[in-house]
Formats: structure tokens, sequence, C-alpha cells
């Protein structure tokens, strides 16, 4: 849309205070319709005549602001009246957060116009100019990390004018993500004291968003509420490892009973401390309210194991608790970033549990606008440091449209990052010291992997090795995305060959789980069978136990079970013991944790300066489980499940298991049950099915099947 409204900030600064902009107008005659459109530097809430204006939280969303700033349209035409008064509060937000490098110093700006339509064609705009006022609101300070502080006794504060920005509107694009809106209520499971003294209130369940509490209070009685994600090993509450985040909630009451929750922050927690909390807390006067993108529920999970149906559950939530506008390494801690890798990591199983492509669609529209001129991709996006190109972080560029076109079916989203997908394969052949292969570079290298030497957090496999692994695997996706868009695929297929031969000539033999892991998944190594073998060798030898970390785990189930070693897959999935996915189940976990060992056997904290538990890297094994332990796959001739192959791989200790997809086509479901000394298969396809069972391959038409063994 083309703007006639000018950006507006308070003629005065407030400080931490966060600006109500006000406009009073009449209305006189018969409205067909009317449309608010409006943005923020900062978060923002609108309210027309004392009513919430549409449901978004932390509106305008996460993007690359100094190329596309999101606005969001509102049809407000039954919220009118004869006089009208239109409030929009603005708070930080990530435009003006504490990273600094966004837009240091910036005034807290407003962007709105309100096009009126009368019956008979008439119209009017509402626009922000001159006329607006703004007043200091009720809180007094909300920012992302630190918190929000409201005094409920601040109403009607004196006016004052504003002042227009200098600022264009070229950078504005109409609301490209999903909304981000409240869709869960939690009670507290109870309300106790700790060892220390503290007032506590569990929810039972870690979440992403923030508490509503209903008080009883005097004038100036004050509330102070911190968060945490779990209780240290004495049962105190712990919230060290949020690091520099304070994340508190404040408020100072007015008389009588009054209901408050944040406007314009969200925090990552299970746990909140009452430190100031007039009267006896109930554990009704509490909920805690998810926070998220919306998203439509496409895949379900559930099998005889119960702590595998817990994992699910912590893997859902924790996709909920990171997808709020942007993928998240967490949602709690001084970081809250868009971290690639962690994404790229995720992004298989992301798609199995949720319909998340406008999600990414407009994540990426962020990456190709953040990537720099050598094609190189920031650590995180939107990008707000000079930091970049890691390889399999920077990966995300190619391999998360790709997942999405399988996922989805449509090439519109690959057409679109073409470039981009590109400009990352040029990055690397620009950046490595030896042609076809990536070396020479810094990388994060296989982060967290259990093989790291002492006191580091990357593990043992080699850094070139990761970085060429990849690369094979990025030439080989662009090679297919060029298939999937038309385009002459022989340049990629060639990189691809080129690399891989290096690749081979270079890395002769393997020396950790995740180079066997990778040479297996990039179909790198001339002796599959041998990698394998010696994978499920450095597994067993290790006390059948991974030592991979980001880089390697996500395909490490895929590297076994494609390659003969279903068996192993299963026992790495069902082991309790650490290191395993099953450990923090174990200890009460309901989000998937940062490391396998975030609290330790004796219930000590492995570190306080990286230790989330609610870090959705590792819950990427759902992606397994769909595709290989229900076996339901897309097909890369018919993506997005026009066409599907069904190939479980089933394992009696877990006794049944069923699995299903919602795809464009409808329900895909794969189901295995170990009965009366057999095994029974029960396939449903809407689509037509390529079947593997054991040994048995065969063709399926659209239907309802059952198959014994
Ligand atoms: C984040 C990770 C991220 C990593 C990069 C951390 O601080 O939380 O998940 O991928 O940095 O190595």
């Amino acid at each position: 849309m083309d703007w006639i409204a000018k950006w507006i900030a308070p003629a005065e600064p407030m400080g931490d205070v966060c600006p109500e902009f006000c406009r009073r107008f009449s209305c006189d005659g018969e409205i067909s319709r009317a449309v608010l459109s409006v943005t923020a530097m900062g978060v923002y809430e609108a309210r027309l005549n004392s009513g919430r204006v549409g449901n978004f939280v932390m509106a305008p969303g996460w993007t690359s602001y100094e190329f596309r700033h999101q606005y969001q349209q509102y049809d407000v035409t039954e919220m009118l009246r004869g006089e009208n008064e239109l409030c929009i509060l603005v708070g930080k937000g990530w435009y003006r957060g504490p990273w600094g490098s966004i837009k240091p110093g910036q005034p807290a700006g407003l962007i709105a116009e309100l096009k009126i339509e009368y019956a008979g064609g008439r119209g009017e705009y509402i626009l922000t100019d001159g006329s607006w006022r703004a007043r200091e609101s009720a809180v007094r300070f909300s920012e992302l990390y630190n918190g929000e502080r409201a005094d409920a006794r601040v109403t009607n504060a004196p006016e004052m004018p504003v002042k227009i920005l200098e600022k264009g509107t070229d950078n504005l694009i109409q609301q490209e993500g999903e909304v981000v809106c409240e869709q869960e209520r939690v009670k507290p499971r109870r309300i106790f004291s700790t060892p220390a003294g503290e007032t506590v209130v569990d929810f039972g369940q870690e979440i992403t968003g923030y508490v509503e509490f209903t008080v009883n209070a005097r004038d100036g009685d004050e509330i102070e509420i911190s968060h945490a994600e779990v209780l240290d090993k004495n049962g105190n509450f712990y919230n060290d490892n949020y690091r520099s985040a304070k994340a508190k909630l404040c408020y100072v009451c007015r008389d009588g009973e009054q209901t408050y929750k944040p406007r314009l922050t969200f925090f990552g927690f299970r746990y909140i401390r009452l430190d100031r909390f007039p009267g006896e807390p109930a554990v009704n006067d509490f909920t805690a309210i998810l926070v998220c993108s919306v998203m439509q529920r496409t895949g379900y999970m559930r099998c005889g194991n119960a702590m595998i149906n817990r994992l699910y559950e912590n893997v859902l939530w924790g996709q909920r608790g990171n997808f709020l506008d942007v993928p998240t390494d967490c949602p709690q801690r001084d970081e809250r970033l868009g971290w690639t890798g962690d994404a790229q990591v995720f992004v298989k199983t992301a798609c199995y549990n949720y319909n998340v492509k406008k999600f990414f669609s407009k994540w990426l529209g962020d990456m190709a606008a953040d990537q720099l001129p050598s094609g190189g991709i920031p650590h995180f996006i939107p990008a707000i440091g000079e930091k970049s190109n890691s390889a399999a972080w920077g990966d995300a560029a190619v391999i998360v449209p790709w997942q999405i076109y399988m996922s989805y079916g449509d090439s519109a989203v690959l057409a679109r990052q073409f470039e981009s997908m590109k400009g990352w394969a040029e990055y690397i052949a620009g950046a490595t010291k030896d042609e076809y292969l990536w070396t020479g570079c810094k990388h994060f290298g296989d982060w967290l992997g259990l093989d790291a030497p002492a006191g580091s957090y990357t593990g043992s496999t080699r850094e070139d090795f990761i970085a060429s692994a990849f690369y094979a695997n990025c030439a080989d996706i662009l090679a297919r995305t060029c298939g999937a868009l038309g385009k002459d695929p022989a340049e990629y297929i060639d990189l691809h060959e080129k690399i891989v031969s290096k690749f081979r000539r270079t890395f002769t033999e393997y020396t950790t789980q995740t180079e066997d892991v990778l040479a297996l998944v990039f179909g790198l190594t001339e002796d599959p069978a041998a990698t394998a073998a010696e994978l499920a060798d450095r597994i067993t030898g290790a006390g059948t136990a991974l030592q991979t970390g980001f880089v390697g785990t996500p395909y490490l189930l895929f590297a076994l079970s494609q390659n003969g070693y279903t068996g192993l897959a299963y026992d790495l999935l069902l082991r309790t013991e650490y290191p395993s996915w099953l450990y923090p189940v174990t200890k009460g976990a309901t989000t998937v944790w940062e490391h396998w060992d975030g609290i330790m056997e004796d219930g000590s904290f492995w570190s306080a300066d990286m230790n989330s538990f609610n870090h959705y890297a590792y819950g990427s094994v759902m992606g397994w489980v769909y595709e290989e332990a229900a076996g339901i796959q897309p097909v890369e001739e018919a993506p997005g499940f026009e066409k599907v192959r069904i190939a479980p791989k089933p394992d009696k200790r877990l006794g049944w298991l069923e699995a299903s997809v919602d795809s464009a086509y409808g329900r895909i479901f794969s189901g295995w049950y170990y009965e009366n000394e057999g095994l029974r298969y029960e396939i449903h396809t809407p689509t037509p099915a390529r079947v593997r069972l054991g040994e048995k391959e065969f063709d399926l038409e659209p239907g309802k099947y059952m198959f014994f063994e």
C-alpha cells in the first residue's frame, strides 16, 4: 500500500515509559467498511473505544526491519461509533531491544492509517500526523529480556504533542507471517514454599508467554514476579541460566480486585516466584498463557511407550514455545534469536508437527534480505550483528526452503529463495582455501557434541569435514531445486560430483560418530556398509550412546536405520540414561533441553552459562519417528504428499506406534502393532503410495489397508 500517514513519536522522550498515542475523531454516517493499517518502531497494542484491535501479541512481529517492516491491517468496521478514540501503546520490543545494533537510540515511533468508507461512497482517513497526542501509559517499562513494569494507578496522564519523524515507508510490507496470539491457558499445578522460604507457583509445564493474575489489593500494593524453568537440587527457585535477562513482571496495584497480564513482552518459564504479592495467593489467581505463532497442527504420533509419548509432547511444546514469529533457539535467556542452525536442524520435524509454510516463508524472506553481498548468511535471522557464515548454520539457506518444498509441494518458496540459495553456494566457493571443499574457515563445528575436548562447546568432528560435507549437500539441493523449478541443473550436478570426488580423496577416514553420520546421509562414503559398521562400533564402544552434537544428532538415527541398523537406532531412542533423548524425561522435562545433561544425575546443573531447558534442536528426533519408525515419507517427484512412500520400521520394544500427517490431499496414517505373536500394519493413504513392509515392496491406490506379518 502507498502510505500517506507519517511516522510520529512523542515530542519529548519518555525514557522507559511506554507511550500511548491517541487520536479522537467523529464519524457521521453509516460506515460500510473501516480498516486500520498500523505498525510501530517497537511492539504495539491498539485499542479503539477501549476494545482491543485484533489479537496479535507482539505486533508487528520481528523482521529485518531495515528492509522489511511488517504492518498489520484490521477490519474495525464494527468497533466505530459516532465519537471515537483510537489509542496505540508502543513498547520497545525487538526494534528497540538491548542488542542495540538494530536502531540504537530510536524513539517509540508509530505509523497508522484508518481508512473509513461510508455507505454512498464517501471516504475519510485518520492518519498519524501532528494532530495526534501522546501520553505516558500505565506500562512504565517493557522490554524483551528484562520484562515489564506497570502501574495501574496511571490513567489519563497529561497529553503532550507528537513530532513527525523523518522516516520513509519504502520498507513497509504487509503482514507476511502467521499471526502471533494467545493460544492456550494453563492453570498452576500447585503453589508451595521452597526450602529457602520462597513462594513459588508451578504450572507443571514449561511455556512461552506470560502469567495473568488476579489480586485484591490496596492502592500502591506492589507485586513482583520472577520466572524460572527449573528448581535447583534443593528444590529452590533457580534462574541463573537466564543470564542477563531479568525476566521480571512488576505491577503496582490500584484499589480493589484487578486482573493483569503483560502486554508487550514474553517470558519462557514453568515456575514463577512471588517476590512480592499482597494477601494469600491461591492457585486460581494465576494462569500461564501460551503466546506463539498460529500454526495448524498436522502431525500426530502415539506409541506403546509412555516416555516416548512424553518426549513427543515435549517436542510439540518446544515448537510452540520457540515459534513466536521467528524460529528461536530458546525463549527465556538473553538470546531468543532466530539462530539459523537450530532452525535448519529442526525444520523437518516442525513441518510434520504443524503447517509452518507461511511461518518459514516469512523468515526466509528476512534471510534473503539480510544475506551479505558475498552471499554469506548471518548466524541469526533477523540479523542484528556482523557475525556470519558457519557451515550447517548458513546452510539453513538451502535446507529450509528445500524442506518446505518437500513437505508442502509448493515451488513458490524455492523460486523466491533461489538467488539466496545460489548466493550461499557462491559464498562458500569464494571463502574456501581449497576448491570443491570448504576448508580454512571458522565454524561452530559439531556444537555441543559430547566428544568435545574439556572446556569446549565444540565436538571433535573436524570443522573442514563438516563444512565440506554440507557444501556437497548444498550443491545437491541446488541441483534438485533447479529440477523442481524447470531450470538446467547441470552446473550443480557437476559441482556436486566434484565436491564428492574431492571429499573422498581428502577425507579417507572418519574419526567421530558425526563424521560417519554425515558421510552416510550425504552420500559421501564409497562404502556405506563399512561406514555404517564403523558408526555402529563407535556407538556400542561408547556404551550404546550417542556423542553427536547439533550437526550429527538430527541425522544419527537416519544414518543407522537406512543402513541396516534399525535396532541400534531404537536402542538409542529408548535409552534412558544420560546421554539420551529420554534422560531429560526421567528428570521431569516438559520441553527439550539444550544439553543432554542440563540437570545431572545428582540434580546439579550442567552450567549456568548455556543451559536452556527449552531448546528444540534435539527434538529433531521426531522427524525420524515420522519418517522411519512410522515410515511416512514425501516423494521428490510428487512433493507435498501428492504421492507418498510408506516404509515403517517397527520395533517390538515399543509394542505399537501410530502416526499421521494431514497433507493437502488428506490424512496419511501409518500404524503397526505387535499382537498375538504377530505384527499388524495399518495404512491409510489418500494418495497413491509406494509401500515397503519388511522385504516386500508394492504400490497402493488411495484407501485403507491392513497387513499381517
Ligand atoms: C544458541 C544455539 C546456537 C549457538 C551457536 C547458542 O548460544 O543458543 O542454539 O545455535 O549459540 O553455536
